[in-house]
């Protein structure tokens, strides 16, 4: 969603704020701005639209200064118009960038406006930016105006504030949204995704929750919520700059579909290296926790949702122990019964997600405190607030559309069913060793899968002008086929949905004739004859099938039923490989259709509101 980067150095930081909004596209925007302090005055440019058409216009009049912020907005409060973009003035002379939402902002617009401020925009932000004008007005310094505002905020907010009364500094702020400062030679950073900022500098300081900090030149000075000033630890980023370009693709969800097979090697380096599964890799007390554990309860939205319900059949049939799935936007606001030897799984690629984190607090606010987070992004909020962690290791993922997380988070739950098991009495040695070896395969069947990508392409043309389709899947296998129908609707546009294969002729077969495409996962599982006969269902309404199955399932093409087969059946990992080709079909879908792949509308990576 929105994104915010900020300079202060002795150079011109106007392009460092162009090319860091340029690397917080991919988190969906639909308008762009900055603010800079030249020559005692605060000047902005804002644009509907990508961030380029803003960086014409900065140009065409002359944009240049040593202190800068930036902003890509992904509306909330107000449509998408220049008067509704960031950043916000306050009487001319001070601008805000503002991540999050302000729940309190109509009490306070009602406030300002007593105390004679006027409002431009519909945005809930504006108002932050005129409260700390008033505290400035009263006397106080940027930074402590700033303390004093926060105060009376209620919601979530990551700010970035640059005023002409203090040319000298930059101030910011954080509470529930996620922000950090760059440290770099004579020169410092604020931002909301270290890809803002990597090419200046890795050096970087999470704030927490209720943090402020100043930055100058030379110092960066961080505050704590009671505004005592307070020593942070500096990180060093790993984020490569290859995993944020596309080389040689056309798109950041080509690039990291095919990125699967290393993505998958690296998040298993090091079980495959201690050929055993070490709870350790979970974090110090997992073991103990593992151990005392008598149920999981997994929390997640989207794409990652669905990663956990594949997890669920893993969990329960491997491990034996109990396992809930919830979407989080629903478990945050249910009556939920709490079990406190329970562990809370988080999934999230971004570590940032509202709703997950909120499930996540609420899950905690009722004794649940065993936690464990799988996350791709190293220090986000979600693993920090969580007792234990797995980071996969997909690298950036860049595309709206998730691929090689949800692959990567696959592979996590997996490696946490097969330590639980261990734990529990459920894996012995010999099987132990013969879940090492299939994951050990696991990189070169996904290689294979993704070999059938000129097949696809050929099913793919005839998805394009398709309005509607069908995914069905049983088992282990049904949260792909909702993979599968999640990726389809969300980058080629087609109304997808999927169902548990059996649950076809409870309704949705009504919708089955020549027009609706029925694509199927079908391996060669216990499942498979089941299946079989539901293909036979929709085959008899006239419904055409597109069938992915693997080598050994003796499946064969006829009139109507089309088939795709991926390599030999590579037994509990199946769903892993099985997702390979439904990324590829939408992926095809949409090039067919000429959407935009990586950005869909409408839609944002990140979704840091409710
Ligand atoms: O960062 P998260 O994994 O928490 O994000 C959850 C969903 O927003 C995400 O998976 C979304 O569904 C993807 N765009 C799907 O491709």
């Amino acid at each position: 969603m929105c994104g915010i980067v900020g300079a202060i150095a002795d150079r011109d930081v106007v392009p460092v704020l162009i090319e860091g909004l340029k690397r917080l596209e991919y988190r969906g925007y639909d308008s762009a701005g900055i603010a800079i302090v030249a020559e005692e005055a605060v000047r902005r440019v804002r644009r509907t639209g990508r961030v380029a058409e803003m960086e014409a216009a900065a140009g065409a009049e002359d944009f240049h200064a040593s202190l800068g912020i930036g902003h890509t907005r992904w509306a909330t409060h107000g449509g998408v118009t220049e008067g509704n973009a960031h950043p916000h003035i306050s009487h001319g002379e001070l601008a805000l960038v503002h991540n999050g939402i302000i729940e309190n902002h109509e009490q306070q617009r009602e406030r300002l406006l007593a105390l004679g401020y006027t409002f431009e925009s519909q945005t809930d932000t504006e108002v932050i930016a005129h409260l700390i004008h008033h505290y400035q007005s009263q006397g106080h310094d940027l930074l402590v105006a700033l303390q004093h505002a926060v105060k009376e905020l209620d919601g979530a907010y990551a700010i970035a504030v640059i005023s002409k009364r203090d040319p000298q500094r930059m101030v910011c702020a954080r509470m529930g949204c996620p922000l950090l400062v760059g440290l770099g030679e004579g020169e410092n950073f604020v931002a909301s995704d270290v890809s803002a900022i990597v090419s200046a500098t890795r050096r970087v300081i999470f704030l927490e929750e209720g943090d402020t900090a100043e930055l100058t030149r030379e110092q960066v000075r961080v505050f704590d919520a009671s505004g005592a000033e307070i020593p942070r630890d500096v990180h060093v980023s790993d984020v490569s700059l290859a995993s944020l370009e596309l080389g040689p693709y056309r798109h950041f969800m080509q690039k990291e579909i095919h990125e699967q097979p290393r993505a998958i090697a690296d998040t298993i380096e090091a079980i495959i290296d201690r050929n055993s599964f070490v709870s350790a890799m979970f974090g110090e007390n997992a073991e103990d926790i593992f151990r005392d554990i008598e149920a999981v309860q997994i929390l997640a939205c989207g794409t990652s949702y669905y990663a956990g319900l594949t997890a669920r059949y893993w969990i329960e049939a491997i491990a034996g122990l109990p396992c809930a799935v919830d979407i989080a936007s629903e478990y945050r606001y249910r009556q939920v019964v709490a079990n406190p030897k329970q562990l809370i799984v988080t999934i999230s690629q971004s570590g940032e997600t509202l709703d997950t984190m909120e499930a996540l607090k609420y899950a905690k606010s009722l004794g649940q405190q065993r936690t464990l987070s799988i996350c791709n992004v190293p220090e986000s909020a979600i693993p920090r607030a969580s007792e234990l962690v797995f980071y996969t290791r997909a690298g950036a993922e860049i595309g709206v559309a998730s691929t090689k997380a949800f692959t990567t988070q696959l592979v996590a739950l997996f490696v946490l069913t097969c330590t639980l098991a261990k734990l529990h009495g459920r894996l012995d040695a010999e099987q132990e060793a013969e879940m090492l070896e299939a994951l050990r395969h696991l990189p070169g069947s996904v290689q294979h899968a993704l070999n059938l990508e000129p097949q696809i392409v050929a099913w793919s043309e005839r998805f394009a002008p398709k309005q509607h389709a069908l995914f069905l899947g049983r088992g282990v296998h049904y949260p792909i086929a909702l993979e599968g129908a999640l990726k389809l609707k969300e980058i080629s546009y087609i109304h997808a949905e999927a169902y548990p294969a059996g649950e076809l002729k409870h309704g949705p077969l009504a919708l089955v004739d020549a027009a609706m495409p029925v694509v199927v996962i079908a391996p060669n599982d216990k499942l498979l004859e089941k299946v079989k006969s539901n293909i036979q269902e929709v085959r008899a309404r006239g419904g055409e099938m597109f069938v992915f199955t693997d080598q050994d399932s003796h499946f064969s093409e006829s009139e109507g039923v089309h088939v795709i087969r991926t390599p030999r059946h590579v037994g509990v990992l199946s769903p892993i490989v099985h997702a390979i080709p439904v990324q590829l079909l939408a992926y095809h879908a949409a090039l067919a259709r000429g959407t935009d792949v990586d950005k869909p509308r409408n839609l944002a990576k990140s979704v840091t509101v409710e």
